[in-house]
Order: structure tokens, then C-alpha cells, then sequence
């Protein structure tokens, strides 16, 4: 495949598909880096100069004005269709890999999470519901998407997500190592160089990629993941046994957890907000307060697309995802004011703030905000 980190329950492309999923690599970089930054001249050139002209020389007011204007224009509607192509390309070439490989996955997960050999835990809820909407919609055009659960060995989810994942991120420019886990640490290390969690809780953990290296950066803590899909879970526990990490899955809502107040040293999430609406990404906040210890930290990062920071124009751009991939809070989360919900949370002033991550492979950086409770 593309991505640096190879393991056993990855979904090995054999010749074919690798050239498939490579073309599509290539086609969702060049839609990226070179296409995309058009968008803004075909909006400064031909779509706000049209509009003044039928509005008495005023520009777009809101988003809706703009997103209308926009959408109209031919050569923003071309952008749009192959940027979605390429979206369903990604999962058409993923999927042949995955669903060929998951009988061997199924297997391979068996065998890694055989009780004598095993290093973590997963912990799953036969009576659990996932979120009604991720029931519903298939996020990012994810095949299934994030909650489907086919029967009791059913892997699926966790497979696609990383395979996808690897494939859309290095699209998206970033490096085959990079790690927005690392960029926390890395974080971490450098602002706290003593921080040492004795027990440590990844929020939304999917196929466990972010679960992975808290385990290995605090060998001594006790590493707890949520998620809500089955399939998504067993995946991510035989993925992070199979990358020899200790790591207990368990199928949760992060806007209602069952574990004891103060429980975790540190608890992070890893671009779960842009994926849950405002009403559990505010009982995710005052989950994570109750959650921590006296001293305890919280970091929670992101995508980099906050609304207050941005031009109308560049947030209606932003917002393609909204509709032509499936991400229903995408601007929800771009336009809410974090620091205040975890100050309504609990948060005092001092304890709580935005930051910018540096990325550790790839350009930019992360949106993550910071907690601290007392001790
Ligand atoms: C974009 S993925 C996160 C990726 C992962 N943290 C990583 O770094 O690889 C978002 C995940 O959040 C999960 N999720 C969505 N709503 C949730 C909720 N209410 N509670 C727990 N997990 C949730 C989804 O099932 C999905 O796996």
C-alpha cells in the first residue's frame, strides 16, 4: 500500500489494486494541490464579479448567498464531480483489496486475540445503539460506514477505515508517517516533559490508529479507546495486538461513558468533533471533566478549519464535505466555540485553550484544544 506502517490485519493490495489505489492517489493530490486553489479565482473573477452585477454591485452576504453563487458556476460544478469521483474511486479500490483480504482478516483477527496471547481487551455491547445518524449515513462515503456491523467476527469497518484513511490522508498531502497522536506527544513531551498518565482515554479511537501510540509512548499506563461501531472495535483490537500494544477497546458513546469519575491522567480525542453534532460534543466536553483526575490533562484535535479564522468564501469552500461526502457536522464544528463549551463544562479560564499542532509529516497543522484540571 501507500502508507508507511505496515501490520498483519491490514488489507494487502496485490499488484493490481496497488496501481488502482496509486492512480488514485495521484488523481486526489493533483484535485488537491492543483486544482483546488482555482476554486478561489473562479469565485474572485467570475462568480463575485457576476453576482455584483445582477445585485447592485454588493458581494454575498452569507454563506448561502455565496454557496448558491458558487454552486452555479461550471467550472467550480467540474471541480465538485471530480473531487466526489475521486472520493468513490477511493473506496472502489480500497474495497476490492479489503473484501478479497477479509476472510485472511477475519482469521488473523482471530488468532491475535486469542486470550493466552493477548496483551489488551475489547469490550463490546451486544444491547448497545450506535448514534442514530451514523446508523444512517455512510460518513465520508465510507462503504457501511462507521457503524456497520455484519455478524460476531465481522471486521469490515475497522478494515476499510484504515485502508481508506491511509489513502486519504496522504491525498490530502500528509506524509505516510505522519501521526496526529505524535503531534500530541510531541506536544506533550515538549509543555509537560514529566507527564507520566497511569491511565489514558482515546475518544472516537476508529481502527485504534491514534489508540496505538499512547501505548507505546507511556509503556506503564493503562490505554482505554471508545467507539460506538462492533466491527470497528474488533478490527482496532487485533490491530494494536498485532502491533504488540496494550489497548482496551470498549464500545461507548464518548457522550456517556460507564467509567468512574477522575479516572483517566489524560483523555484525547483525534478528529472525533467534526464528526458528532454540538449536543454530544458538549456532553463529550462535560464527559471528559468528570472523567479526568485531579491534574489530569485533556487534549482534543482536529482539522484546522475553524470558521471565526476564515473568509466567507474560503468557509463555504471548506464546507464542500457538508454536501458531497457525507459530513454532517463538519461546519457545525467549524463554526462552534470550543474554549467556551469546555469552560461551560467546567473548565476554569487558565485551564482550558486553543492551540495550533504542528503536523509531523505534511504541511499546516492541527486545530487540538488543551484542559487542565486542577489538582
Ligand atoms: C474520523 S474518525 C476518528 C479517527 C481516529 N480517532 C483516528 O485518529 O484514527 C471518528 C470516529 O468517531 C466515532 N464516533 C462518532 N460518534 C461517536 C460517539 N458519539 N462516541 C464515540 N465515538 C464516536 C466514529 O465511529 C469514528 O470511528
Amino acid at each position: 500500500m501507500v502508507h508507511d506502517l505496515q501490520h498483519r490485519m491490514l488489507a494487502r493490495p496485490d499488484a493490481e489494486e496497488s496501481s488502482r489505489q496509486r492512480y488514485v492517489l495521484a488523481m486526489k493530490r493533483y484535485l488537491t494541490g492543483r486544482i483546488r486553489p482555482g476554486n478561489a479565482l473562479i469565485y474572485e473573477q467570475a462568480v463575485r464579479p457576476d453576482f455584483a452585477a445582477s445585485h447592485q454591485g454588493r458581494s454575498p452576504e452569507d454563506r448561502s448567498e455565496l454557496r448558491e453563487a458558487l454552486l452555479a458556476h461550471p467550472q467550480y460544478q467540474t471541480w465538485c464531480s471530480l473531487n466526489r469521483s475521486s472520493q468513490e474511486m477511493m473506496w472502489q479500490a480500497v474495497g476490492e483489496t479489503v473484501m478479497r483480504e477479509s476472510e485472511r482478516m477475519r482469521r488473523d483477527a482471530a488468532a491475535l486475540c486469542e486470550d493466552r496471547a493477548v496483551l489488551g481487551g475489547l469490550r463490546l455491547d451486544p444491547a448497545f445503539q450506535p448514534p442514530e445518524v451514523l446508523q444512517r449515513v455512510n460518513i465520508h462515503l465510507q462503504p457501511g460506514g462507521y457503524a456497520r456491523t455484519l455478524d460476531a467476527q465481522d471486521i469490515l469497518a475497522g478494515a476499510f477505515y484504515e485502508s481508506g484513511g491511509n489513502l486519504y490522508s496522504m491525498g490530502r498531502g500528509m506524509g505516510g508517517k505522519d501521526s496526529k497522536a505524535g503531534a500530541v506527544i510531541a506536544w506533550l513531551s515538549r509543555e509537560h516533559p514529566g507527564f507520566r498518565p497511569k491511565r489514558v482515554l482515546d475518544m472516537g479511537c476508529s481502527a485504534g490508529a491514534s489508540s496505538v501510540p499512547y501505548a507505546q509512548a507511556f509503556p506503564d499506563a493503562e490505554v482505554h479507546a471508545i467507539d460506538i461501531g462492533a466491527a470497528m472495535l474488533r478490527y482496532a483490537h487485533a490491530r494494536a495486538e498485532a502491533l504488540g500494544a496494550r489497548v482496551f477497546f470498549h464500545q461507548l458513546d464518548c457522550a456517556a461513558t460507564d467509567f468512574p469519575d477522575g479516572h483517566f491522567d489524560l483523555i484525547v480525542s483525534h478528529n472525533l468533533f467534526h464528526e458528532i453534532s454540538d449536543e454530544t460534543r458538549r456532553a463529550m466536553l462535560a464527559e471528559t471533566w468528570r472523567l479526568l483526575a485531579p491534574g489530569g490533562i485533556c487534549m482534543h484535535q482536529d482539522v484546522a478549519i475553524q470558521n471565526a479564522t476564515r473568509t466567507l468564501f474560503e468557509q463555504v469552500e471548506r464546507a464542500w464535505d457538508v454536501e458531497f461526502n457525507n459530513e454532517p457536522f463538519w461546519e457545525a464544528y467549524a463554526d462552534a466555540d470550543i474554549v467556551s463549551e469546555m469552560q461551560a463544562a467546567g473548565f476554569d479560564e487558565e485551564g482550558a485553550r486553543a492551540l495550533a499542532l504542528p503536523k509531523i509529516s505534511g504541511p499546516g497543522h492541527w486545530y487540538a484544544v488543551y484542559g487542565h484540571k486542577p489538582g
